[in-house]
Parts: structure tokens; sequence; C-alpha cells
């Protein structure tokens, strides 16, 4: 089965809360807003913006393997935010099929014609990905720790 984007529901949050195990992880993903540790079930709340949307990616209703979310930033832009990939399922490719999808959808539901998202300078992996991805740096601040990205919704 196909590994496609769905609502994720209360166990769902469980399985993503058990992916963070540390304060620091928890800044990389969620940045400084969320504080750790926190309660699974706060999640959908404490997460949730307006005009976006928080999604998981799964095959039909099994567990998810990775969770990300979208919401209109500025007029035209839409950012992604809160990526991750359960710690036993990195290096496969599902960082860059969550993104692929995650896109598509944001991309598509808000009309968007440029895509944002921040990366902690420091994680390199995540960078990869969205440069490989397309994304450039959007602000030339060498001294900033997080690193604004952007890139056209359909290059
Ligand atoms: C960043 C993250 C989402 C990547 O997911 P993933 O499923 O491991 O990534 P993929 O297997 O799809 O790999 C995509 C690209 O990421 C980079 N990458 C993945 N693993 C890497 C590693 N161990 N070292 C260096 N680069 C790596 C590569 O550029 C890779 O492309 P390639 O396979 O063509 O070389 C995942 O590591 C994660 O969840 N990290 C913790 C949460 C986090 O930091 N989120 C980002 C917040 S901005």
């Amino acid at each position: 089965m196909p590994l496609t984007l769905r609502t994720p529901q209360l166990e769902d949050f469980e399985a993503l809360a058990a992916w963070i195990p540390d304060a620091e992880s928890c800044r990389r993903w969620a940045g400084p807003r969320l504080a750790y540790p926190f309660l699974a079930a706060d999640l959908p709340t404490r997460l949730v913006q307006p005009d976006g949307e928080l999604l998981c990616l799964a095959e039909g209703n099994g567990s998810p393997v990775a969770f990300g979310q979208y919401w209109v930033i500025e007029e035209g832009a839409v950012h992604l935010g809160r990526i991750i990939v359960a710690p036993e399922a990195r290096g496969r490719g599902i960082g860059r099929e969550l993104c692929r999808q995650l896109m598509n959808r944001a991309i598509t539901t808000t009309g968007a014609s440029s895509v944002t998202l921040r990366v902690v300078r420091q994680n390199t992996v995540a960078a990869a990905l969205y440069e490989s991805l397309g994304f450039v740096p959007a602000t030339e601040d060498p001294g900033s720790e997080v690193i604004l990205m952007r890139r056209p919704a359909r290059p």
C-alpha cells in the first residue's frame, strides 16, 4: 500500500511524541515555541495554525511514519513546518516523499506561488534534503541560527 497523507488521530500524536527524545530534538523539529516535555494530547492545539493543515504520512490507517504541516505565511506563500520522519524509518526516502506530498497538498489547497520553510543551520541532514528539493536560502544572515528557505511552487 502506498504512503499517503491523512489527518492524524490521537494515537498518531502519541506515536509522534515518542519520536522526540529530548529538548534539543524538540527545538530542531518544532522551533522555540513548543516547550519540552509536552503532552501528546496537547499537540493538536499546540501545533495548529490558521489556514493550514497538520498531516501524517502512513499506509492507509496504519501507524504514521512521518508528520508535517503547512500554513499560509503571507499572501501567495505557504510555509512547511514540523517535518519529521520516525527515527527507525529515516534514510529511506520517506522525508523526500513527505515533502513532495506536503508541497503538492499545500500548493493545491492554497494556490500559493512560493513555498517557504525554516531549518536550524546545524541540521545538515534536513538542509541537504531541502536544497535537493530546490529550496535556497531566502535571507543572507550568516550569524542567524535559523535559515529561512524558499522555492517557487512550480519550478
Ligand atoms: C530531516 C528528516 C525529515 C529527513 O528524513 P529522511 O527520511 O531521513 O530523509 P530521506 O531518506 O528522504 O533523504 C532525503 C535527503 O536527506 C539527506 N539525508 C538523509 N539522511 C542523511 C544523512 N544521514 N546524512 C546526510 N544527509 C542525509 C540527503 O540529502 C537525502 O537525499 P539522498 O538520499 O538523495 O542523498 C529526518 O532526518 C528527521 O525526521 N529528522 C528529525 C526532525 C528534523 O530535524 N526535522 C526537520 C526540521 S526543519
